[in-house]
């Protein structure tokens, strides 16, 4: 008799900006799965928020034409009930519950990276790969997670906090901050992915202009002092027992790893393994673990540092704990560096899901 397939329900889209990056890592999550090990369960979120399972190509969802193939959509709404298993199908008759083994979110950024459909799993009792509730929220919000590496004693760049109402006396914010870092200094909304809302501040006048950008993002705001150095990346992965794989570089052409760098203009190097010497790089997969368990992560991270021009110390940037997971990603790219394969890597990633402690 043949072992029963594990059911996985691969989850992609979503409402945030960062949709068409979850669609091309999902394509690759499902594309890679182990089709003797798994039944493939796809379940996509439009940008509005609608849910539906999808039964047609794979590429489709790559390209983002899967919403228009409506032959192989069926709308399902999730379900917190325990008793549903978090997924329900409107058929003839009535609502049916879908039972997946495993959910595997795919997404990016609000809603998806941020706690908030891990709360709906919780809820629902279901297993699911990644982050819980609040490491996906800490991993999120650039302030808390600032707080967390402080309390671990992980060094990063001087920061301060804002609020957007502060702004109605800006030049009292920019006082308070101007005495605390100076210039240049790196303006973000606390909730940010894909360096949008990001800008780097010169003096007073940028710096009024920049808080205005961020706030229109989100009513809390970071603002750091600029560090100058390199930027590296250390992929983790794991539950109790973490593990960190190689350390890769990002080296951008201007200095400043933005959106049009990051998706439009292909302009920035991926360099792995990164070109430091070997005692940084294990600082750097050290703080990588330290970064992961101060917000108490499960399942896997990427955790961004800069490393200092002038004296080489190791400073945490941020982690992200849904990172871009296409099979040439820098998050596969680092594991594939220390022997594991984007499919193993898969296995491990739903290995842990299963066996995730409360
Ligand atoms: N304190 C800083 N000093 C120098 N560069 C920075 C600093 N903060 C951010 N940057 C630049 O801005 C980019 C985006 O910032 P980041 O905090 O990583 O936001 P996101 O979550 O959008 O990736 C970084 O990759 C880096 O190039
Ligand atoms: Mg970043």
């Amino acid at each position: 008799m043949t072992e029963k397939k594990l059911k996985v329900c691969v989850v992609f889209g979503g409402q945030s900006s960062e949709h068409e990056v979850s669609a091309v890592s999902a394509a690759s999550v499902i594309d890679n799965l182990d089709k003797e090990k798994y039944k493939i369960i796809k379940l996509g979120i439009t940008k509005k928020g609608r849910w539906f399972i999808y039964t047609g190509k794979t590429q489709k969802i790559a390209d983002g034409s899967w919403q228009r193939d409506k032959d192989n959509l069926k709308q399902v709404v999730g379900s917190p009930s325990p008793v549903h298993k978090g997924l329900l199908v409107l058929e003839e008759g009535g609502w049916r519950s879908l039972k997946a083994d495993v959910f595997f979110p795919v997404l990016h950024g609000i809603y998806g990276e941020d706690g908030t459909i891990q709360g709906l799993f919780e809820m629902a009792c279901v297993k699911y790969v990644g982050c819980g509730v609040l490491a996906s929220a800490m991993g999120m919000n650039k302030l808390y997670a600032k707080m967390a590496f402080e309390s671990a004693g992980l060094p990063q760049a001087k920061w301060v906090r804002a609020d957007r109402h502060e702004l109605e006396h800006i030049e009292g914010a920019i006082d308070r901050i101007e005495s605390k870092l100076g210039y240049p200094c790196f303006v973000k909304p606390a909730n940010a992915g894909s360096s949008v809302g990001i800008s780097r501040a010169l003096n007073r006048e940028s710096l009024a202009e920049a808080l205005a950008v961020a706030a229109l993002h989100d009513r809390q705001l970071v603002i750091e002092e600029a560090v100058v150095g390199r930027e590296v990346e250390c992929s983790v992965l794991g539950n109790r027992q973490v593990s960190a794989a190689a350390v890769g570089e990002v080296v951008s052409a201007s200095g400043f790893y933005d959106y049009k760098e990051k998706y439009q203009t292909n302009t920035a190097k991926l360099c792995i393994p990164a070109n430091l010497p070997e005692d940084t790089q294990a600082l750097v997969r050290q703080r990588a673990i330290l970064a992961f368990k101060a917000i108490d992560g499960q399942g896997l991270s990427r955790v961004d540092f800069f490393v200092r021009s002038s004296d080489n110390e190791v400073l945490i940037n941020e982690i992200n704990t849904m990172p871009g997971f296409t099979s040439i990603s820098m998050y596969a790219k680092l594991w594939g560096a220390v022997g594991v394969s984007y499919s193993d890597l898969l296995d491990q990633l739903i290995e842990l899901a299963m066996q995730r402690e409360k």
